[in-house]
């Protein structure tokens, strides 16, 4: 097995196994190109990645090349965040490198479009895995996982082909890539793609969603410096909820509000925002409005119907 510290060639002096894996469709760009790239949508240009296991975010750099608006790597390894963000910084990405375990950073994590598990997901404990693909249902509309022929340790999550559909029952099937033709090839090795999509998460359009007069200049006013009880915002909650709440509880309703949009600015929503079958938003109005507010016209809901 090849460390994690050079597992993935970005620049630099290569060793004789980078200079095999370089013209290999199973490693590095042409895994990339042969088995991830043929199942991402042509137009990324609205969507969110994150990579789980990214090493040092070789495939993070091609998938903000490709389009993608947003891109997150996550790793365990030190050494390889380290080297990544070193080459990253050095030309200019845009794309996060995140050290952390997945089990961990996945509560935190902003619900995305694909989450990409490339030669990853047998590294995790079996029952950090189950709960993992769980939490995963309601944090990313797609995953796509790319897995190999390795020998099954019992505590770990398999890496066989029909263990993966099993872990994903739940989850829409979608498309596949099967093992290539190693022939010729100067590293070959066998490879698999699936790619499926959530049960309930879908991307859906702000055109005509809903009205939510009272907050629009709100985020408007904090970015101007307004304090935030004296927004018009702030003022109308006071006014609006005078005999509910208590004064304490009216400003803590308020800074909650500003926490969230300093949290969305930094990190996205954590959480889907929820429709119900009249397309009416039960669960979201905040977010939707403070994301409308940053310029986006579509967002990740789960649909209620
Ligand atoms: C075989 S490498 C694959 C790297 C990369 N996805 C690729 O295809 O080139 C597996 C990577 O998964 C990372 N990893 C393993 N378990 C992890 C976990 N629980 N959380 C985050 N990263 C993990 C390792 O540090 C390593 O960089």
């Amino acid at each position: 097995m090849k460390p994690y510290n050079v597992y993935q060639y970005l620049e630099g002096s290569m060793s004789e196994r980078d200079i095999r894996e370089k013209d290999s469709k199973f490693w590095g760009i042409g895994k990339w190109n042969n088995f991830i790239l043929p199942l991402l949508p042509e137009d990324c240009s609205e969507l969110t990645l994150v990579d789980v296991g990214c090493n040092a975010g070789l495939h993070c750099a091609l998938a903000e090349k490709k389009g993608f608006k947003k891109v997150i790597g996550v790793d365990s390894d030190a050494e390889a965040i380290k080297k990544g963000t070193e080459f990253k910084e050095k030309n200019g990405y845009k794309y996060e490198l995140v050290l952390e375990n997945i089990e961990k950073y996945l509560d935190d994590a902003p619900v995305v479009d694909y989450t990409i598990l490339i030669n990853a997901h047998y590294y995790f404990t079996i029952s950090a895995w189950l709960d993992y693909v769980d939490k995963l249902k309601s944090k990313s509309r797609y995953v796509l996982i790319v897995t190999t022929k390795q020998k099954s340790k019992t505590h770990l999550a398999s890496a066989d082909i029909h263990y993966l559909d099993e872990y994903f029952k739940d989850w829409e099937k979608l498309d596949g890539i099967e093992v290539m033709s190693e022939e010729g090839d100067p590293s070959p090795r066998k490879l698999w793609t699936r790619l499926y999509k959530s049960p309930i998460l879908d991307r859906v359009q702000f055109d005509g969603l809903a009205n939510f007069n009272d907050q629009k200049e709100f985020y408007k006013e904090l970015d101007k410096g307004v304090a935030p009880m004296k927004t018009v915002y702030g003022k109308y909650i006071k006014w609006y909820r005078r005999n509910q709440w208590t004064p304490n509880e009216i400003e803590d309703f308020i800074l909650g509000k500003v926490k969230l949009y300093d949290n969305i600015k930094r990190k996205g929503l954590k959480k889907p925002m929820i429709l119900n079958r009249k397309n009416k938003i039960v669960d979201g109005s905040h977010r939707y409005i403070i994301a409308q507010h940053l310029g986006e016209t579509s967002g990740i809901f789960r649909k209620v119907r």
